[in-house]
């Protein structure tokens, strides 16, 4: 596998396709932590590889082991009807995937360590996918990419730049899970679902920014 050096600008690598699916066949043999033992398929990626936006989450669930695809259950399907909702359609605009390629038990939490042990597959994938806006949808995903825990609420809707490795010149959005958004169904001013709404309105003008030539 080639690993490309970090230009959010660039074009996408020319074998991009190869890449991935050698990515993820390697996916599908991974026993770096307990997690492999207890999955029924390695969830990787689903969208354009070729899209400027990533969306990053915490794991697969129970829908997500089943099919093999990321966010595919009740709260992807409420992540796709928002995306839609300010023109982002995930599997045409962006490229999907988790922070743990596998499905934790009773979906919990992934720990620290399996979030380590999965890591290498998130940085090829965001040096090969290369894309200039990361949504990070919810704490875990903040966690999983940047190493700050807690307070989702004080971190969403914040563009973030970080200078860690493989991020530099990417533009980070975290928000709520959509999760969190099934559990706080309100779209009053300022609540959760709103403030996700605005967040993502964010999102699509900085794409519409970077991929509109001067
Ligand atoms: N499904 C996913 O693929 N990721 C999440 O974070 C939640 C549900």
């Amino acid at each position: 596998m080639t690993l490309l050096p970090v230009d959010p600008t660039g074009p996408a690598a020319p074998d991009l396709e190869h890449d991935l699916n050698q990515l993820a066949a390697a996916c599908n043999g991974c026993r770096r932590c307990a997690l492999g033992a207890s999955r029924s398929q390695v969830v990787v990626s689903r969208g354009n590889p070729r899209a400027p936006l990533m969306v990053i989450g915490e794991g697969p669930g129970a829908q997500e082991d089943e099919q093999g695809l990321p966010f595919v259950g009740r709260s992807g399907q409420l992540l796709d009807r928002m995306l839609d909702s300010v023109g982002i359609n995930s599997n045409r605009d962006a490229y999907v995937c988790n922070i743990v390629k596998c499905r934790p038990p009773e979906n919990r939490k992934p720990t620290a360590l399996e979030m380590a042990a999965c890591r290498p597959w998130l940085d090829q994938q965001i040096q090969l996918v290369n894309p200039a806006v990361i949504l990070l949808a919810g704490a875990t995903a903040v966690e999983g990419l940047l190493g700050i825990k807690g307070g989702i609420s004080k971190l969403r809707g914040q563009w973030r730049q970080d200078e860690a490795g493989g991020l530099q010149g990417r533009w980070l959005m975290p928000i709520f899970h959509p999760s969190y958004l099934l559990r706080n169904a309100s779209k009053e001013r300022g609540s959760p679902k709103w403030l996700t709404w605005h967040d993502l309105q964010d999102v699509q003008r900085r794409l519409t920014q970077i991929t509109t030539p001067l």
